[in-house]
């Protein structure tokens, strides 16, 4: 039996008696990244199900514009997180994918039948983001079904410069995000989200509540768990200090720019972002 408004409380840290939960939506409700694994093996054949299911999400104009490598080759996982360095989560997880926005295929394809490839643009860039980023959420949700963690990793977008060569990305091929996935040795506690008051909007967009209700959020989230100093962002920049909400902590790490050399990459790896 499927304690609905207790996985809303959860997610929200809010009642929200006019949501009815229906069971076979209550497993999404409930979901969390995984950050620890056992040395339980993950068999091919599941592995494959798994990413069956991910080629099975949507694709803009059925263009199937990614690709994804899989990596079990223990010493290149470590490799790469060695690099990043502060997420040993990524060398435990005895599978890590790099899931990657493809253009390259589809300019083949071009090719191969005598016509141009005319849209090396930034729609298309976005596209490949998309498709991708789909595909990523399913195989997540269809691992998560089957009692398998994971855990997206953006920072090998930190090391593009190492990673590319590591996993022989051509040009039009870039990474959008690692997973590293496993068997969780434990579930951690369902991270609190904003609530749907500030995310949904009706009709059209009205975000004159918002701050009011994001200091509510913020108030909730510290009352749960508040931000420990060596989760606050940008340590080096601003001093660490107890009390630290949510969204102060989102406006410390943006206020210091990231991977700002991204679209410079893109373009040396032949997106024109046009
Ligand atoms: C695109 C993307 C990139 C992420 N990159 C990282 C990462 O580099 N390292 C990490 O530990 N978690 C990463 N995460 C996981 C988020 O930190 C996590 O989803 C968020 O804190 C909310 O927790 P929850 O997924 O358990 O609800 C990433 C998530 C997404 C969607």
């Amino acid at each position: 039996m499927v304690d609905g408004a207790a996985l809303l409380q959860a997610r929200f840290g809010i009642d929200l008696p006019d949501i009815d939960v229906p069971p076979e939506i209550a497993p999404l409700l409930d979901r969390r990244v995984t950050r620890r694994y056992t040395d339980q093996p993950v068999p091919d054949s599941l592995l494959d199900a798994l990413l069956a299911a991910a080629q099975s999400a949507p694709t803009k104009s059925d263009l199937q514009q990614y690709s994804v490598i899989v990596m079990r080759d223990r010493a290149r996982i470590k490799q790469i997180a060695d690099w990043i360095g502060t997420m040993d989560w990524i060398a435990t997880a005895p599978v890590f994918l790099v899931w990657c926005g493809d253009m390259r295929r589809n300019q083949r394809l071009c090719e191969q039948h005598g016509l141009p490839h005319a849209n090396n643009n930034l729609d298309t860039f976005l596209n490949t983001a998309v498709d991708c980023s789909l595909a990523m959420a399913q195989f997540m949700a269809a691992a998560e079904a089957v009692g398998l963690g994971s855990c997206p990793i953006s920072y090998v977008r930190s090391h593009i410069e190492r990673v590319t060569p590591l996993l022989a990305l051509p040009p039009g091929v870039y990474p959008v995000a690692g997973l590293s996935v496993g068997w969780p040795v434990f579930r951690r506690p369902v991270s609190m989200r904003l609530p749907p008051s500030v995310v949904v909007h009706r009709e059209r967009y009205d975000d004159s509540a918002m701050p009011d209700h994001v200091r509510k959020y913020d108030e909730r989230r510290r009352a749960r768990e508040p931000v420990a100093p060596g989760g606050l962002k940008n340590n080096d920049v601003y001093p660490p200090r107890e009390g630290v909400g949510w969204s102060e902590n989102v406006a410390r790490q943006l206020s210091v720019p990231e991977r700002f050399g991204f679209a410079a990459y893109l373009r040396t790896r032949g997106f024109d972002l046009a």
